[in-house]
């Protein structure tokens, strides 16, 4: 069977700022949808996104995951790591990314966190309106490149620059792409210009520089495990940690059920994640006949997962447009699912949790201005949340 064609755009400004209603739309067309332009089906309902997650044998990566064909041959055959690969290749990258990343790895780091985090949420009590996205958000992730991860203070400060050009040669071909290409390759040839004396003495990375002594990897392959220690683990957090506190501010009522049970923590992270719909899709090669719904996709054929999209879907999560902060929605598929499922998802997580902890224990009430949305062509959220924090209610 035919699939039906999207007409409008996911990816002006107005689209990526409200994709929503665009996401609704798409899934009620049906399991397999063809965008307009650029020409391609994409899967947008819970139950299409997660099936196809699982068949990382037919919907490879190692073809490229982005929605345009420059990054995808470089995906293809240029730098490999955990995102653009397959099979044993890939298993061998998550290995090396996965060891620092294990929950029983980073256990020891939570009180820490919290402490850092209770002090920052302190300092901001009854102070006015500030930006929690670069006092609260980032400072977790921000603290785990620099201290944690070991990068020298130069490459740090342009981290987020990195990242977010990287994400943005994710979309289709536009305006500036060729710009955030190169940067993107400015940041990654800083990570392969690391020398080992330049980082952080005892830091993850340094430790990855010790096993190439050891014979255990190349130096490029360092330099490759490094950068996907870094550059996927700011945005990602910053933006899903913004919608949990846009989402608690403009629902007062899902924040007294945080204040009135801390143990739903857990539950409100998960929602957060949810909710937040950060990553909105990355893409991958059929290299057999692969059927979703009632419509087959031919061997070749290039297809969208809409992780976001699939969050949001009526047929798996009631009222899912609604942030409730005990849904505890566990088998969101905001981190992914299956061989490519997120390696960084317990630090994100904790670094989360620790921020909510410190919220319920030092704040009574949220107040906010309108946020500013993040305009970016694979990540969706906040850019800028104005928050006031007051420890009476009023
Ligand atoms: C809330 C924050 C985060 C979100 C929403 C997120 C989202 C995701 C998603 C959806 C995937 C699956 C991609 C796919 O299917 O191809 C993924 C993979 C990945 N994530 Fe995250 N991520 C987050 C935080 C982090 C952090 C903190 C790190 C590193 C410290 C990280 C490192 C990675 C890596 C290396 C992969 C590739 C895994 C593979 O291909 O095997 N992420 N992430």
């Amino acid at each position: 069977m035919s699939a039906p064609i999207y007409r409008e755009s996911l990816f002006t400004d107005q689209a990526l700022a409200h994709p929503f209603g665009h996401y609704k739309s798409i899934r009620d067309l049906g399991p397999v949808v063809y965008l307009k332009k650029p020409k391609l089906p994409v899967l947008s309902r819970y139950e299409d996104v997660k099936n196809a997650l699982r068949k990382s044998d037919v919907l490879l990566s190692g073809h490229g995951i982005s929605l345009n064909l420059i990054s995808n041959l470089i995906g293809r055959f240029g730098e490999k790591t955990a995102p653009n690969s397959d099979g044993a290749q890939h298993k061998r990258y998550r290995k090396q990314l996965m060891a620092p990343l294990m929950p029983a790895a980073i256990e020891s780091l939570q009180p820490k966190f919290e402490t850092m985090i209770a002090e920052q949420v302190r300092a901001q009590v009854s102070k006015g309106t500030f930006d929690a996205g670069g006092v609260l958000s980032s400072y977790l992730p921000l603290s785990v490149v620099s201290m944690l991860v070991g990068i020298p203070e130069q490459g740090r400060r342009n981290i987020m620059t990195w990242a977010v050009a990287s994400f943005e040669t994710v979309g289709p071909l536009k305006k500036g792409y060729f710009g955030h290409l190169k940067t993107m390759f400015q940041g990654r040839r800083f990570f392969h210009d690391l020398k080992p004396e330049e980082l952080v003495a005892g830091g993850w990375a340094a430790q990855l520089y010790e096993s190439i002594d050891q014979g255990v990897m190349t130096l490029h392959e360092a330099g490759q495990v490094i950068l996907g220690l870094a550059l996927p683990s700011l945005d990602t957090t910053i933006l899903a940690t913004n919608n949990l506190l846009v989402e608690l501010a403009r629902n007062p009522q899902e924040w007294q059920k945080m204040k009135a049970d801390p143990a739903l923590i857990t539950s409100a992270v998960n929602e957060a994640l949810r909710h937040g719909a950060t990553l909105r899709w990355f893409t991958r090669k059929a290299v057999e006949d692969y059927r979703a719904g009632d419509v087959v996709l031919r061997k070749g054929q290039r297809v969208v997962i809409m992780y976001g999209s699939a969050n949001r879907d009526e047929r798996h999560f009631v009222s899912p447009d609604s942030f409730i902060a005990d849904r505890n929605p566990r088998d969101h598929l905001a981190l992914g699912h299956g061989a490519h499922a997120c390696i960084g998802q317990h630090l994100a997580k904790m670094e989360m949790k620790a921020l909510l902890k410190a919220l319920v224990e030092n704040v009574e009430r949220i107040e906010m201005d309108e946020p500013t949305p993040f305009i970016n062509s694979a990540l969706f959220g906040y850019r800028k949340v104005p928050l006031r924090l007051f420890n009476h209610l009023p």
